[in-house]
């Protein structure tokens, strides 16, 4: 399988899950907008580690909660690589506070970064797939908490709930343009997000021992699904989600 001549942009794309996608679609072979928000230096890391493996890429820093911005990066693949054949819709935040403590201006931005940047992110890289015609793929990075209540952590459990419905509905919409949108449901991944857990050996027994196969997902693991929905092989799969959690959200051992 070859994504030779695609152009992929991934959000949130130098670090983390987004770095991993980032590296798997150029193993690929695909051309990469690399849109990152902090870290110009791990940006150009990246950029040459894909350059390593024979592919181009561009880093662009763009805020992904700001529709100017999302358009940067599409016109940005447009100028340097032609076209836009998938947007990973990646960048994401969380700010672990429940219903009674989220104040106003967390959840204006938990919504903005996670749902809001999904939603234009997927509108404007569809514009352009249709006017430049061949269909294409919107990859969007949900959790297991669009469909899995997680106490303390609300307002990601609802922008990653709407980005279910956005890949459903998006994915219907979009369907007779031949542009698949799917959705990927990491379970717990051993990322920058989740270095408080990381760091606490308790907090980390207890959130293997929760987890069928008894241990986080590496970034890697994430991004080789993203990688098969990318290409050829999954050109039936739309508006649903593919879980990679580990089996944690069938788990009857809980959190
Ligand atoms: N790590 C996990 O356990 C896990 C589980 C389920 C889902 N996810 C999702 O995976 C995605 C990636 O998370 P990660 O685990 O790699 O964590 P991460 O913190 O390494 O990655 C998040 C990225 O988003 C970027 N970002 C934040 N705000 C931004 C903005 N306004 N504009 C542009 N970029 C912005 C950050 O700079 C960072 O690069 C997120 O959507 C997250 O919700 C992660």
């Amino acid at each position: 399988m070859t994504l030779k001549d695609k152009v992929a942009i991934v959000t949130g794309g130098n670090s983390g899950i987004g770095k991993a996608i980032a590296l798997e679609l150029a193993r690929l072979d695909a051309n990469i907008v690399i849109d990152y928000l902090v870290d110009p230096t791990a940006t150009e890391a990246l950029e040459r580690e894909i350059a390593e493996l024979g592919d181009q890429s561009i880093g662009v820093e763009a805020d992904v909660s700001k529709i100017a911005d999302l358009q940067k990066l599409v016109d940005a693949a447009v100028s340097r690589f032609g076209r836009v054949d998938i947007m990973v819709n990646n960048a994401g935040i969380e700010t672990r506070t429940s219903v009674l403590d989220t104040t106003e201006n967390q959840y204006n931005k938990v919504m903005d970064v996670n749902l809001k940047s999904a939603f234009f992110g997927t509108q404007i890289a569809a514009r352009q797939m249709i006017k430049q015609g061949g269909g294409g793929r919107i990859i969007n990075i949900t959790s297991v908490h669009e469909d899995w209540p997680m106490p303390g952590n609300t307002a990601y459990c609802l922008a990653k709930g709407g980005m279910r419905m956005l890949t459903r509905t998006a994915g219907l919409e979009l369907a007779p343009h031949n542009i698949l949108v799917v959705g990927v449901g990491p379970g717990a991944v051993a990322t920058p997000i989740n270095l408080s857990t990381m760091n606490d050996p308790a907090k980390l027994k207890q959130l293997d021992a929760a987890i069928p196969l008894g241990r986080m997902a590496r970034p890697e693991e994430i991004a080789n699904v993203v990688g098969f929905l990318a290409g050829d092989g999954a050109s039936y799969l739309t508006a649903t989600t593919i879980f990679a959690d580990g089996g944690i959200m069938h788990s009857s051992v809980g959190l």
